[in-house]
């Protein structure tokens, strides 16, 4: 978010091109290292380079400028990406809220800008719950519970061998290993044969997370939650996820009652990531 990075420019670039220039990036990584991931138009392909060294001299700890070629894509939902500037090694050690993770943002899914969101699950879940996290990344949100409160138990599955991975190194560089459990695989598979039953079940997989609530309402322990993540550009993203909650639920005999709606975040005009958090109670005959 640097107002700089234009003044920078002005001195180098014609002023309609530096009037394209981003005022907004991404940065992973911290103040010993970090890694910017900017948008570079097509008009100003032919001086990416120049943008990407002139955001390393008003950013000191970015080694690595990448641009995006590609937005989120495929089963993992990450991006293809094109080093523009710096170094090509762009694993970094991320920061966030007394936390460390580590991570490439061209192998893996990250996104700094949730940081607040985690904040709201991390404080949602209670002294001595049990939380299944399905889609969970790097870890993310485990570490960020577990962090929080020393009595959880958080099982973690993740798909993506190299999020996986990292997820694993992360929860032993946050010292949480005794109260996280990491599994690699697909949600699909993995769960039903966890064997137990949990306070709460994430589902941080926005597009298309409702395509396993049949595996995640079974898991929830009678009177616990889901939390659904949605995607959305209906005109209530809401409503159509609360809908599909109740029909998953009800297929299981179970009833919803709804907790809490957020607007995660806007992903275009009318289109909005959020998350929908149900109770779950069965439905018990007179
Ligand atoms: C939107 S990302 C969220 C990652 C993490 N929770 C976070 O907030 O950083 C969704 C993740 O789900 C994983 N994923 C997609 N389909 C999956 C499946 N069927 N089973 C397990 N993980 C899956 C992807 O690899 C990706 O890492």
């Amino acid at each position: 978010m640097s107002p700089d990075l234009r003044a920078e420019l002005r001195t180098l670039l014609p002023p309609d091109k530096v009037n394209l220039v981003t005022k907004s990036f991404d940065i992973y990584g911290s103040k010993q290292k970090a890694v910017a991931v900017v948008e570079i138009p097509d008009e100003l392909r032919d001086v990416e380079q120049e943008i990407g060294k002139a955001l390393m001299r008003v950013n000191k700890n970015v080694s690595s400028v990448i641009a995006k070629e590609s937005a989120r894509t495929g089963d993992y939902r990450i991006r293809e990406l094109r080093l523009i500037a710096g170094d090509p090694d762009t694993e970094v050690l991320h920061r966030e809220s007394g936390c460390v993770f580590r991570l490439d943002p061209g192998t893996v899914y990250f996104s700094p800008r949730e940081s607040r969101e985690r904040d709201r699950l991390a404080e949602a879940v209670g002294d001595g719950e049990e939380t299944l996290v399905m889609f969970s990344g790097v870890g993310p949100l485990p570490i960020r519970i577990g962090k929080r409160r020393p009595t959880v138990r958080v099982t973690a599955v993740e798909l993506n061998p190299a999020a996986h991975n990292y997820c694993v190194e992360n929860i032993h560089l946050n010292r949480v290993s005794d109260r996280i459990q990491a599994i690699e695989g697909d949600v699909r598979e993995v769960c039903p044969g966890l064997g137990r039953t949990y306070d709460r079940v994430m589902m941080p997989l926005p597009r298309g997370a409702y395509k396993f609530l049949d595996v995640a309402v079974p898991l929830v322990k009678d009177g616990g939650v889901v939390h659904l993540y949605h995607w959305s550009s209906q005109e209530d993203a809401f409503t159509e996820a609360e809908k599909l909650i109740a029909e998953a639920a009800s297929e299981y005999g179970r009833s919803a009652e709804f907790l809490d709606r957020i607007r995660v975040s806007q992903y275009s005009p009318g289109t909005w990531k959020v998350r929908v958090d149900a109770r779950l109670s069965t439905i018990r005959s007179a």
